[in-house]
């Protein structure tokens, strides 16, 4: 039976309906998640294999902590050079396998002093700085209060508050990579307001909103961005830092999918 079939299958029987997507090195955030079948990126319409390395590229679906769920293990970039129709297609793929909510992750750079690696912030908005008239699509920014659902930021911050974690819910500035941004890059995008930065996530949550989801995003903080810290930045690290708040991120989507649906 080709391997799309047989997930499909299983998707059918469970019906879940909140997606989750685990950018870079992420992957371990998945304790409490029982697979019951999954699907290379390549066997499903709509997607194709992401080529970074730290994105598997599968789409699993099973239960988490009983709960069941999506899960896109790795996700698509931009400076892979791939269209944003393309970059996307998680997002609609989610949407017509049921799903009504999505969880977007993404590993960053932290710009705000409390951003340190192993730290986690919820998204609150984004700025895009990424090519011009790259993106097509009309009215996707989600309305006044962007894609972002207060409803799930307010959920995850007292969340993190019981477990006596204070959860930043910021600014998250996207470009489109690959390279790390210069110092100066990331003085200018603090005064621009931006609380954390990375290659992902904002242009999803848009055509996640876009598709009527309810929509959260966390960013993993691996590194101080570039000029914060005397390390210099490179993939390798960001990978293993990602390791350092798994486990916590793992807490916050296990909270996320067990809370009720948006009426
Ligand atoms: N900049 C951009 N993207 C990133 C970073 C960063 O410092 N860390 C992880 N992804």
């Amino acid at each position: 039976m080709p391997a799309f079939a047989t997930f499909a299958r299983a998707r059918r029987s469970l019906g879940p309906r909140t997606a989750v997507v685990l950018g870079s090195g992420l992957g371990g955030a998945t304790a409490a998640f029982a697979e019951r079948a999954s699907v290379d990126f390549r066997n499903v319409p709509g997607l194709v294999l992401p080529s970074v390395q730290g994105h598997g590229g599968r789409l699993a679906v099973g239960t988490w902590a009983g709960v069941p769920a999506l899960l896109f293990l790795g996700r698509l970039h931009f400076y892979e050079g791939l269209p944003w129709s393309v970059i996307t297609g998680t997002v609609r793929v989610a949407a017509k396998l049921g799903a009504t909510r999505i969880v977007l992750t993404n590993a960053a750079g932290g710009i705000h002093p409390a951003l340190a690696p192993g730290g986690l912030m919820a998204i609150r908005e984004h700025i895009k700085l990424l090519q011009p008239n790259s993106w097509r699509e009309l009215a996707s920014s989600g309305g006044p209060s962007g894609p972002y659902s207060r409803r799930l930021l307010e959920l995850m911050q007292a969340h993190e508050a019981r477990a006596g974690c204070e959860l930043l819910a910021g600014v998250y500035a996207a470009l489109t990579g690959p390279s790390y941004e210069t110092p100066a890059e990331i003085r200018a995008l603090a005064a621009c307001g931006a609380d954390a930065v990375g290659m992902s996530t904002a242009i999803e949550a848009e055509e996640a909103a876009r598709l009527g989801l309810e929509v959260a995003a966390i960013s993993c903080i691996t590194n101080k961005a570039a000029g914060l810290s005397a390390a210099p930045l490179d993939h390798a690290e960001v990978l293993a830092n990602a390791q350092l708040s798994v486990g916590r991120m793992g807490e916050l989507l296990g909270r996320l999918i067990a809370t009720p649906l948006r009426e």
